[in-house]
């Protein structure tokens, strides 16, 4: 991009994103392929949009069975995470595929496949974007997520934060 379209692309350092491996220097926080996408759409798109494209690349994540780009034909299963954390994700794929340990070649040929995922989304939805103004997405928060945060958000305590999918951690503790 910075060698093809120029400003605002030929402004940034890769290096400004070193750190975000393994979720952060291998603290296993958010996916590290998730911040670049979401600061290059920070950088070209006004900001009252800004939103609904980070939101629709957060909820599309959670659902996609990564990796489908494998330029290295290792044939390996996709897994759809429903997290965005690299800990979540890295480990649930690890455990469903039996592959691993976290330094074999077919888990990082999972994360690199995964990260050019990440951008082919961004980018054909930035496209559609600038080729209709405006974007509409199609994915969303779980429907559990919004009927725990329809009482935790603001009418009950104790108050919560968050989309991701409240399951996924805390299972449902008002079950029966
Ligand atoms: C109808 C409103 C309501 C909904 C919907 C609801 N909660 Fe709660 N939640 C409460 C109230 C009230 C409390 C505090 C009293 C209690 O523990 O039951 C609570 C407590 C909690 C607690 C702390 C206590 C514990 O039991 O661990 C957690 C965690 C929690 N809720 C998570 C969730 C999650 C996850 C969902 C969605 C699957 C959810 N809640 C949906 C009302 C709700
Ligand atoms: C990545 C894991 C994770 C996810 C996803 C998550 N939580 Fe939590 N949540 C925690 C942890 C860890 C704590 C702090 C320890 C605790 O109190 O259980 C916590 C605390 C809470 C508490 C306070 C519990 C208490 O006993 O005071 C509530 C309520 C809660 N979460 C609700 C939710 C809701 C609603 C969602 C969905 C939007 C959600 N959480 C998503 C991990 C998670």
């Amino acid at each position: 991009m910075a060698e093809e379209v120029g400003y605002p692309f030929n402004q940034i350092p890769a290096e400004t994103f070193g750190s975000y491996r393994g979720g952060v220097e291998g603290w296993g926080s958010i996916c590290g392929a998730l911040v670049p996408a979401i600061s290059v759409i920070n950088l070209v798109v006004d900001k009252e949009d800004r939103a609904s494209l980070v939101n629709e690349l957060m909820a599309w994540y959670k659902e996609f069975p990564f990796p489908e780009f494998q330029p290295a034909g290792l044939d390996l299963p996709g897994v759809p995470i429903n997290s965005s954390l690299c800990h979540v994700s890295v480990t649930k794929w690890m455990e469903e595929t039996g592959y691993g340990p976290r330094s074999s070649p077919e888990r990082g040929e999972r994360c690199a496949g995964l990260t050019a995922d990440v951008s082919k989304f961004t980018a054909a939805m930035l496209n559609k974007y600038f080729e209709e103004g405006s974007y509409t997405g199609q994915y969303a928060v779980s429907p559990a997520t919004g009927q725990c945060m329809a009482c935790h958000e603001e009418n009950v305590k104790p108050y919560a934060h968050g989309k991701e999918d409240c399951i996924e951690c805390h299972g449902d503790p008002h079950e029966d």
